[in-house]
């Protein structure tokens, strides 16, 4: 392919170089003058996080061809310091501790230095309005902004320079004002994350995903993307040399799909060449024959008797069931003086971390098998994948890359184990980078889960039992069903003391995307029915919500209902913490979108309507006026 002479200022700097015409300035940037502050979050100018400047206006580099930046000058996150140094923007999210996983940060650094150098005084609607285009999954953005208005301060001379320094830690940390050991590198784009990491003579790898829930593999013909020029090796499972399965908990996912695919997006064989466009090109050249199989989508369904089987050792497509018994329920609803019986549903729900799944493996010259990947479970990974290339444990090595986000998505092993592979098969450096399209398709959601429900209680509120059946779609794979089922069953009953209880969680199999690890583990969908329950009862014996949940709080001393003595966990000062800081005593909130808590300021509210809107400039001096 003939290449394009690009001539450019890239931070200050004359840069004339030959490229590939299909380029845009994200991959100029990135591959060809390894400047890496510029992260691929979505590839689509959604997220922000390969935002930079061109003839100094912020651009999203990920929309631009880099034919289109020929001439211009183009100002990377690397080129807002010198070295060493860091902007008043930078040591202000430094101080406010606004980088977390930190991905979105060299975005958000170049959107806020955007924000200021266009209106230095910004007020905070209209730093809320220039960062809009950016986004951030961990911190919730009161840090960020909190930064922004810092720097604004310090470069207006508000605000001495001096504050935006380290404070010196004394004797002890405890108390003291203690900043990340990573953020300077995080706020200046000089962390490497796994897609920023480059080895020589480093292939790329693409993966060939099922179009289909449920099929059988007849065949998968790969001659012809393995003749091609740039083509370094096709892997399939036939090139697994050991014991092919992985999962937190139940081994039954293969490194790439064996037999048969049992999800849309499943990997089924992935090609390593010289280049990301040729590995993609030989893609296309993998011939498989599928023969559809009747997918099963739904978890009930997925129980009932003559459903399709997803894998043969689980006939009943059940996961896991965790039952939990304790008293006499039928003795405790007969002593209750009013039952409820309601169905509650969650969805599924991605983890859209902003840095997509990335890894690199190679083998070193003392034959070890290592991979670089940013997994939240790396000792797990290791044990599982020396079975599967059946090598001892000291030949696998496994280094944990900066996490750009996991939220529980990056605790399973759905694509180390082909890196692994492939760099066995070529003896060179391997990277996979994931597009976001691939990210969605291919890795763990949130259970969506079902749970029917049943409580008795006192006419003063008091529980008598619970009867708690919670169905969740497991997905096509095991992966963290197990855990998420029994922290699902522990946490089932919230933090309440109920002497006569059943419950019982169960994942099943469907045609679905896996499901997996997602903060809180199965904690939310359980506690969203059970404090919905505990809403129903308060205003069904009308009682204070706070009340009743006073009534059954478990204390010191208390006994969980699977067998754990609460010893220091004081969850009654966690309520009442929880009520003085929401004012309850003010009354309960009107409708949805009311405000509660400590606006800086006397309480002057007037009682808020559906769909009230808030007079910022007001909340802001302590009088919040409602529209
Ligand atoms: Fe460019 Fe998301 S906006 S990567």
């Amino acid at each position: 392919m003939s290449k394009l002479k690009i001539e450019l200022e890239v931070n200050q700097r004359k840069v004339v170089r030959e490229t590939e015409p299909q380029k845009r300035l994200l991959d100029f940037l990135r591959e060809d003058l390894n400047l890496t502050g510029a992260k691929e979050g979505c590839g689509a100018g959604e997220c922000g996080t390969c935002s930079v400047f061109v003839d100094g206006k912020l651009v999203k580099s990920c929309l631009m061809p880099v034919a289109k930046a020929s001439g211009c000058k183009v100002e990377t996150i690397e080129g807002l310091a010198e070295p060493g140094q860091l902007t008043p923007v930078q040591k202000a999210f430094h101080k406010t501790g606004a980088s977390q996983c930190g991905y979105c940060i060299p975005g958000m650094v170049m959107a806020a230095t955007s924000a200021l150098r266009a209106n230095p005084d910004a007020g905070i609607e209209e730093i809320k309005e220039r960062l809009g285009g950016n986004i951030c999954r961990c911190t919730g953005y009161t840090k960020i902004f909190e930064a922004v208005e810092m720097a604004r301060a310090v470069i207006a001379g508000d605000m001495a320079p001096a504050e935006l320094e380290e404070d010196a830690v004394g004797a002890s940390y405890i108390g003291a004002n203690v900043r990340r050991l990573d953020a300077p590198s995080k706020v200046s784009g000089r962390l490497k994350y796994a897609a920023d990491m480059r080895m020589p003579d480093m292939l790329q790898m693409q993966v060939l995903r099922s179009p289909h829930a449920h099929a059988k593999i007849l065949s998968i013909d790969t001659s012809e993307a393995e003749a091609m020029e740039g083509v370094a090796c096709v892997i399939t499972s036939r090139d697994v040399p050991g014991q092919d399965g992985f999962g937190v908990f139940v081994h039954d996912q293969p490194i790439m799909a064996r037999g048969k695919v049992r999800h849309v997006g499943e990997a089924v064989a992935a090609v390593a060449a010289e280049d990301l466009l040729t590995a993609r090109r030989a893609l296309s050249k993998i011939r498989v024959e599928y023969q559809e199989l009747p997918g099963i989508f739904d978890p009930q369904e997925a129980m009932e008797p003559g459903a399709p089987v997803v894998h043969d050792y689980a006939p009943g497509n059940v996961v896991k069931h965790i039952p939990v018994r304790k008293g006499d329920t039928a003795a405790g609803f007969a002593a209750a003086d009013l039952v409820l019986e309601d169905d509650f549903s969650t969805q599924q729900v991605e983890h859209a971390y902003l840095e997509p799944e990335a890894g690199i493996a190679y083998v070193d010259p003392d034959d070890v098998v290592v991979v670089i990947s940013p997994s939240q479970n790396i000792t797990h990974h290791r044990h599982m994948l020396s079975h599967i290339i059946d090598k001892p444990i000291n030949k696998v090595r496994f280094i944990m890359s900066p996490v750009g986000g996991g939220f529980g998505g990056k605790e399973d092993m759905i694509y180390q184990g082909m890196l692994a592979l492939a760099a066995m098969k070529t003896h060179r450096p391997v990277q996979l980078n994931f597009t976001r399209e691939e990210s969605l398709i291919a890795s763990a959601k949130r259970h969506p889960s079902l749970v029917h429900y049943k409580m008795g209680l006192t006419k003063d509120g008091r529980i008598t039992a619970i009867e708690f059946n919670m169905l969740s779609d497991g997905g096509a794979y095991g992966m963290s069903s197990e855990g998420v089922m029994r922290k699902a069953a522990i946490l089932s009953c919230g933090p309440y003391e109920v002497e006569n209880l059943k419950v019982d969680t169960t994942a099943v199999y469907t045609n679905n995307t896996p499901s997996g690890a997602f903060r809180t583990f199965g904690g939310m969908q359980a506690q969203f029915a059970t404090e919905s329950m505990m809403d129903m009862a308060a205003e069904a014996l009308g009682m204070d919500p706070f009340e009743i949940r006073r009534v059954n709080m478990m204390k010191i001393g208390s006994r969980t209902h699977t067998q754990q003595e609460l010893t220091t966990a004081s969850l009654d000062r966690v309520l009442d913490a929880a009520e003085k800081a929401s004012r309850w005593e003010t009354g309960a909130p009107v409708s949805r979108g009311s405000q509660r808590g400590d606006l800086g300021g006397p309480d002057t509210r007037a009682p808020c309507t559906l769909g009230a809107r808030i007079n910022q400039p007001d909340v802001a001096a302590g009088k919040e006026k409602v529209a």
